[in-house]
């Protein structure tokens, strides 16, 4: 295989954080997060936020997602969310299954960013009508679905529904490093500080192995009369439940630590925009293929003309297609995607657009 661009999760983990992982596994510590790793994840994590913040590690973006969720709203609650969202398509049922069945319901808008407009119609719907569920959590995706980037007045422009009736924010942050370079802020700025109350701070898929964290921002939550001591409480016996309270949380927190440590997390997820930047550059250049949702970070979705993705497979090139309307591929780069690779499937789409222009491919 040349080089894949199937997902950022084919990329196995950066050396620092198998490193922190060897040496956490060395003698003994507390189970359950009762040990000193997961304690200093917690006050690095209210640095990084500059605010004093509840965590709870779980080892993958799906149970983030989902017990944060789950407990924010009751089984009668709504959770609107964009209707090509994650959550929505691509979580099998455990955001019902987490919160005993409350109902997901996609918004729509351009780019998979929710349209502010259709979310204040449905945040202001048949409220108190015993008949109908309640409107309780609004989750947006950063990055999204299609690969676009909410910016700061985007995530504003959904928050500030949130507020008008209260409702808490949820983001999911499965790529929250690679949207956050993309906007050049602060994780404060594009978080709490843009309306944002709980997060999944996603990091499998920029460098550590397996740990996610759900962060809580006390305040953002207090602010609109939710008990934030509540929602951690819940959180705690809903992970246990939900089978996510690792015995060696360890493992788990020096991975994030080692994440966190020397900006890790920013320096993979620079590579990875960088190395999607080029690509995206590159193939604008390719006569014929259209770049359908512009890249701001680490995953594009172009369609290419007929024939070229069957080519590039064959050329030893990894990625999802077949999956969406006639043409379309996504495109994921990662922590280590090599600069070479990307050059390379530049170099093999122009050799393709030029024999089918020349008429030597039909
Ligand atoms: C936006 C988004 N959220 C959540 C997830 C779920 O992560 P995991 O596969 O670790 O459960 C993914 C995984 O692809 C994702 O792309």
């Amino acid at each position: 295989m040349k080089v894949a661009f199937t997902s950022d999760n084919i990329a196995g983990a950066s050396d620092s954080v198998f490193k922190a992982m060897m040496e956490a596994a060395q003698g003994d510590a507390m189970p359950y997060g009762n040990d000193d790793g997961t304690a200093q994840v917690a006050h690095r994590l209210s640095e990084l936020f500059e605010c004093d913040v509840d965590v709870f590690l779980v080892s993958t973006g799906t149970a983030a997602n989902v017990l944060s969720i789950s407990a924010l709203t009751p089984p009668w609650g709504s959770v609107l969310c964009h209707s090509e969202s994650h959550l929505l398509n691509d979580e099998c049922t455990a955001p019902e299954f987490y919160t005993s069945g409350a109902r997901f319901v996609g918004i729509g808008g351009a780019d998979a960013k929710m349209d502010p407009t259709q979310l204040k119609k449905l945040v202001n719907q048949k409220i108190g009508d015993v008949h109908s569920c309640q409107p309780s959590v609004i989750s947006l995706s950063q990055v999204t679905e299609v690969g676009s980037v909410y910016s700061l007045e985007e995530i504003r422009a959904i928050t500030d529904v949130a507020k008008s009736v209260n409702l808490p924010v949820h983001m999911d942050g499965a790529r929250f490093a690679n949207a956050l370079l993309a906007l050049d802020c602060t994780p404060a700025e594009m978080t709490w500080k843009a309306g944002v109350d709980i997060v999944s701070f996603g990091a499998t898929k920029n460098g550590v192995m397996a740990a996610e964290a759900i962060v809580i921002f006390k305040s953002s939550l207090e602010a609109k009369g939710i008990s934030s001591e509540k929602v951690a409480k819940e959180l705690g016996y809903r992970r246990k439940r939900g089978g996510h309270l690792h015995s060696k949380m360890r493992l788990l927190s020096s991975q994030m630590i080692a994440y966190l440590t020397d900006d890790l997390w920013r320096s993979n997820a620079a590579h990875a925009n960088a190395m999607m930047t080029l690509l995206q550059d590159g193939l604008r250049r390719v006569p014929g293929v259209k770049i359908n949702t512009p890249a701001q970070a680490n995953m594009l979705f172009c369609t290419l003309p007929a024939g070229m993705a069957e080519y590039l497979l064959k050329e030893g090139f990894a990625f999802y297609g077949g999956r969406w309307e006639e043409g379309v591929i996504r495109l994921v780069t990662s922590f280590r995607t090599p600069q070479a690779g990307v050059e390379a499937f530049i170099v093999s789409a122009q050799a393709f657009a030029e024999l089918s222009l020349s008429g030597t491919i039909a």
